[in-house]
Parts: C-alpha cells; sequence; structure tokens
C-alpha cells in the first residue's frame, strides 16, 4: 500500500526496530487509524506514523482526541508484538514509561502515570495513550497492535480553559517553556526503542520498576475497580503479573493487570 505523506522521512534515529521508517503528514484523520491500515504487512513493524493535526483522533472509551495543528506529538507505532509483549498491560506500560521518561529528561519534571494510560504531570493531564490491535490477515500471522500516543506540547493554558478541559495541560503550559514537537517524538522514538529492545530481549524487570514507580501508588489505599468488581485496600504490589491488594473486606486479593480497569489512590 502506497500512503502520501508530506516526508518519508529519514530521521537517522539510529534505532534497533522501532522508527527506522517515520511517515510525517500535515494532516491525518487518525495516526492509530493509518497504522491499523498498514497493519495488514508484517514487513512494515516498527513504523512510525507522525501527524501535525488529526481530524478523527480517537481517545479512550469512544472519546475524540482534540489538538491544534502543530501543538502535540500525535503519533502511532506499529508494531506485530511477539506474544509476551502482545499484552495490553505491557504495551501501556512501556508507552506511558516512556513518555515519563522524556518528560523528566526534557523538562526535569516528575511525571505519574494514571491507570492505565493516562500521564499527569502536576495534576494536569499532559498525555493519552490509545492501544488498538487487528488480527493478523493470514493464516499464523502474528496480530498487529497501534500504539497511539498524544502527548500535549505547545497548548497554552488558555486552550484546555477555552476546550474545557480543565485537567488539561501542555510541557509548556506546565513548565514556561517551549519545545518542538518533532524534537519530542523523536525523543521518544528512541525511547520507546530502546526500552523495546530490552523487552524482546526478555529483560521486563526494569519496565516493572519504572512503571510501578510512575504510578506512586504502592503501600497507599486505593480503590480497585476490576471486572470483578470494586475492593478496597492497601496496594501490596503492581508488576505485570499482577496488582495486588491487601483488601479491608475479604482476603488478598491478586489480579491480572488486565482485569484491572481503574486504580485510583483513596485520599
Ligand atoms: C486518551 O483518551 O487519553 C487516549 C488518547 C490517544 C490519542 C492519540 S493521538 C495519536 C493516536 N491517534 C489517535 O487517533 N489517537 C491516538
Amino acid at each position: 500500500m502506497t500512503v502520501p505523506s508530506i516526508a518519508d522521512e529519514p530521521w537517522s534515529l539510529s534505532t534497533r526496530h522501532l522508527g527506522r521508517r517515520v511517515l510525517i503528514h500535515a494532516q491525518l484523520d487518525s495516526t492509530n487509524s493509518l497504522a491499523l491500515a498498514l497493519g495488514h504487512d508484517p514487513a512494515n513493524h516498527g513504523l512510525v506514523i507522525v501527524a501535525d493535526e488529526q481530524t478523527a483522533g480517537r481517545g479512550q472509551y469512544g472519546r475524540t482526541w482534540q489538538a491544534p495543528p502543530g501543538s502535540s506529538v500525535l503519533m502511532s507505532v506499529l508494531l506485530f508484538p511477539p506474544a509476551p509483549l502482545r499484552r495490553p498491560a505491557v504495551l501501556t506500560a512501556w508507552a506511558a514509561v516512556a513518555v515519563c521518561e522524556v518528560i523528566r529528561e526534557i523538562t526535569g519534571l516528575d511525571p505519574k502515570i494514571q491507570w492505565p494510560n493516562d500521564v499527569y504531570v502536576q495534576d494536569r493531564k499532559v498525555c493519552g495513550i490509545l492501544i488498538e490491535q487487528r488480527s493478523g490477515g493470514q493464516v499464523g500471522q502474528a496480530p498487529a497492535a497501534a500504539v497511539g500516543i498524544g502527548l500535549n506540547v505547545k497548548q497554552p493554558a488558555e486552550f484546555f480553559e477555552h476546550a474545557g478541559l480543565t485537567l488539561g495541560g501542555s510541557l509548556q503550559s506546565l513548565t514556561g517553556s517551549t519545545f518542538d514537537h518533532h524534537d519530542v517524538a523523536r525523543r521518544l522514538i528512541r525511547r520507546l526503542d530502546d526500552d523495546h529492545g530490552r523487552l524482546v530481549d526478555g529483560d521486563f524487570a526494569v519496565l516493572e520498576a519504572h512503571w510501578r514507580s510512575r504510578l506512586g501508588l504502592v503501600g497507599r489505599r486505593v480503590r480497585v475497580e476490576a471486572l470483578n468488581g470494586c475492593h478496597e485496600g492497601i496496594l501490596v504490589n503492581v508488576s505485570l503479573d499482577a496488582v495486588e491488594l491487601a483488601a479491608d473486606a475479604e482476603a488478598p486479593l491478586r489480579l491480572l493487570p488486565e482485569m484491572v480497569r481503574h486504580l485510583q489512590p483513596i485520599i
């Protein structure tokens, strides 16, 4: 499939798997839609699609994702992940941790992950992540995953006020400094590639440690909204294998992360 883009640009990222091809579009309906459309061909593994503007950006739970043209990192990474990486919890943790580490690197701020896939800085949501999968086209073909990342970079505080996004923020609105959204995107691709390399080598420990720390909830009282009901108690541990809760009113709980819809501190 030939896809017109404003630049099939060699960003020369020297990456191992991801971002060796980056398609940069001035405008797309949704970078995730294009990534999924290209997910018929495993040769597209690692392709990154970047748009300066989306006309139908998608968010979680069927919501839309809005960003003024040129204001944000709007990007999707197309993967054909091996089975251990194909889990939504792994892909979400991987993307959210990479976003946090890049924000820390360029701003010095201390981002937090809000379960499952939002990144907050100073109680403002700066990034949302949307993972979408499509089944393999051919028998035996690995399914494709589009890992979509929307990171607010240049919006002024007034944008969020006018849009009624009272909890929204951008790197610029929170720091007063200016950032180039393509530079942020390049840093993010490099970080995603480094971390992806560790995961395909079977090392999940580094990702888990960063994820646990960025969630910042172990040892705190939390409310867990799971597929099997709601629970409250002290969060004993979080790993990619289990959310472990010393529950108030029942036996200790061990839930697969994919079972947990929301995990929030009780203040
Ligand atoms: C959320 O609801 O918080 C998730 C938002 C995800 C938005 C990004 S922007 C790039 C990619 N393409 C889309 O259509 N959505 C994701």
